[in-house]
């Protein structure tokens, strides 16, 4: 059994308060929801077929990119690194990595307990010589090693443009807190989907087969179903939007009535036509990502980009704090 490669860290990550925020952000004007909320079962499967969809190419585009170039990622940063992973519940894309950067250990943190001990046996499985440090926390709050994890070089992976959701400046705070746990020396390997025309970004966020609809109106559904709401998923319909002067995709849902709506026993009322600001999802060139990251007190080591320029991968390097 590889089991005992295994070690499982539960750093008690809270819950997220989902009838709070939910409560709240349909308070204000314009309303908005955190994207976090879309990932109940059925919207972590629609998600995963949205990775799948023709007209949305960042998935295919960055294990393109990865996978062309691990013999150079393994170049910079050497064999025998701990690759860390915040978020990295599913531990899928690091697949692509391990062959070639032959880390000394793989640490995944994950808010999803179940989740990610189910991923971590089966990536266990799959690579039997691999030791596995798993560490059940919400990152975006506590972004700390297990106490089990040995030393060595440490390159934290953070793929798929999931820093796209945060603002520039929270995703400056956040990469500030990957430096800090990285340390001096330390590596950061990030996925990060760039600027690019409008239309092709727009139908990446707004499939012609109406996934991301789906995805989108699944939010309702999961207050419906979790909160007791009680959301007429026809009345409401998704919207898609690159705003080429903030540099963001904003998905929205439209009320296409006046309504009010009841969440448990508060209502909300809409009118036809207004908002509920469900994500947003920034886009940088690789010199505005490069200037971000440097904030977070990263320097550039290494960046590879597609032929077609539809996305980036950045490696960085954490400096010395004293600089
Ligand atoms: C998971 C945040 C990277 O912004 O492209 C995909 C989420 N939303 N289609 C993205 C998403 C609609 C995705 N991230």
């Amino acid at each position: 059994m590889s089991t005992n490669k295994i070690q499982f860290h539960d750093l008690h990550p809270s819950n997220d308060d989902f009838a709070a925020d939910v409560i709240n952000g349909l308070s204000q004007r314009p309303a908005a929801i955190p994207p976090k909320y879309f990932y109940d079962a059925k919207g972590s499967k629609l998600f995963d077929a949205i990775t799948q969809l023709p007209e949305y190419y960042p998935t295919r585009t960055e294990i393109g990119i990865l996978s062309a170039n691990t013999a150079e990622i393994a170049e910079h940063v050497g064999t025998g690194s701990l690759i860390v992973e915040p978020g990295g519940g599913s531990c899928a894309k690091v697949h692509i990595l391990l062959e070639g950067l032959k880390p000394r250990a793989y640490v995944p943190m994950d808010i999803s307990k179940d989740h990610l001990q189910l991923a971590a046996e089966e990536l266990a499985v799959a690579f039997p010589w691999l030791e596995i440090h798993a560490a059940a926390t919400d990152f975006t709050r506590n972004i700390q090693l297990p106490p089990s994890t040995p030393e060595g070089t440490l390159v934290a992976f953070f793929p798929g443009s999931s820093i796209g959701n945060f603002d520039q400046d929270g995703a400056v705070d956040f990469l500030t807190s990957v430096a800090e746990l990285v340390g001096p020396g330390g590596y950061l390997l990030i996925g990060v989907d760039l600027k690019k025309d409008k239309v092709i970004l727009e139908a990446a966020y707004d499939d012609a087969g109406g996934i991301t609809a789906e995805f989108n109106l699944n939010l309702l559904a999961n207050i419906n179903r979790e909160l007791g709401g009680n959301f007429d998923l026809n009345a409401w319909r998704h919207k898609a939007l690159y705003s080429e002067q903030i540099g963001r995709i904003e998905m929205h849902l439209i009320s296409q009535k006046n309504q009010t709506v009841m969440i448990n026993k508060t209502s909300f009322s809409f009118a036809q036509g207004e908002s509920i600001h469900t994500e947003n999802s920034y886009k940088y060139t690789t010199e505005e990502f490069i200037t971000l990251a440097k904030r977070a007190g990263f320097q550039s080591d290494a960046l590879w980009v597609d032929a077609n320029k539809l996305f980036s991968v950045h490696l960085f390097r954490a400096q010395s704090l004293s600089k």
